[in-house]
């Protein structure tokens, strides 16, 4: 068992990078890039280029989901003391609901409008992600470990879901209208744009979610009167500092050139 589990955690490493690398070309490098092609340039180029990498991003995302979902199995409920001391029944529940969570998130991206990262959106998938963390830590009552990981799969999984079911279809639609020389649909460049910024945002706080079995003193230190919901607290500490990180970088990659 300890040889598969060993062996789903450098896979689920493997293709996490896979996957976020990719997200990261496309954001940081790619997005500035085609913007400078010409447009007979942009019909040869584009049908080449993307769809080589986001065969990669995409099933990089399934990969990292099945490898992430084998590990919460392994890591969680084979070993039910990573859970937590005070961890109730519920404990078993609460790990496949970012699924379900996604499609309230789905409708809001959708009728709150101006896309995830609008600030009505973030303010509702704020209140969404603290209802979720307020489920796992006062209900399930999960330890800080467990807590954290749980924020990065509601995290990682609404990304896969943005990515399987908004991004890669749009990118099918938009790369063969590139391809046959059309404009591509405005909706689709705006909803493929929207969800790859926003996983873009939520994949930096994601990476300290994940790890932070190895940075036990950043989640499970006691902030003065905060005592055992301080894992709770330094959760949204996380996320703020990580939307923070990403803000930075998409500013810096903004004011890069070619020569
Ligand atoms: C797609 C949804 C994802 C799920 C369901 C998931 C689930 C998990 C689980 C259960 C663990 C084990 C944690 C533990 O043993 O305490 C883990 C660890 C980890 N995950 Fe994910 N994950 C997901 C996405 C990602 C992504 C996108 C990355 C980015 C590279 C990532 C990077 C990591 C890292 C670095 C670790 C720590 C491994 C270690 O320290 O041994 N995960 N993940």
């Amino acid at each position: 068992m300890s040889l598969v589990e060993n062996l789903s955690r450098w896979m689920h490493l493997l293709f996490g990078i896979l996957w976020i690398g990719h997200l990261y070309y496309f954001n940081f490098v790619q997005a500035g890039f085609e913007g400078k092609l010409a447009a007979d340039m942009k019909k040869s180029v584009i049908p080449e280029n993307r769809p080589r990498a986001l065969f990669w991003f995409r099933w990089g995302a399934m990969w990292t989901f099945v490898t992430g979902i084998l590990l919460v199995g392994f890591n969680y409920h084979m070993n039910r003391a990573n859970l937590g001391p005070d961890a109730t029944g519920m404990a078993m529940g609460v790990f496949l609901f970012p699924l379900f969570i996604y499609f309230l998130y789905d409708i809001v991206a959708k009728k709150v409008g101006g896309g995830p990262m609008s600030m009505p959106s973030l303010a509702v998938n704020l209140v969404l992600f603290a209802g979720y963390m307020a489920l796992c830590h006062f209900a399930a009552k999960l330890g800080g470990r467990a807590l954290w990981i749980h924020a990065g799969m509601a995290f990682g999984i609404t990304m896969m879901m943005n990515v399987w079911m908004r991004i890669w279809p749009a990118q099918r639609r938009i790369i063969t209208a590139i391809k046959e020389g059309n404009a591509p649909d405005q909706a689709d460049v705006a909803l493929a744009g929207a969800r790859s910024r926003h996983n873009t945002y939520m994949s930096v706080p994601l990476l300290m979610y994940m790890f932070a079995q190895h940075s036990d003193g950043f989640y499970n230190a006691a902030i003065g009167a905060l005592g055992n919901h301080s894992p709770l607290v330094m959760v949204f500490v996380t996320a703020a500092l990580g939307f923070f990180f990403a803000n930075l970088l998409y500013k810096k990659a903004g004011q890069l050139s070619g020569f």
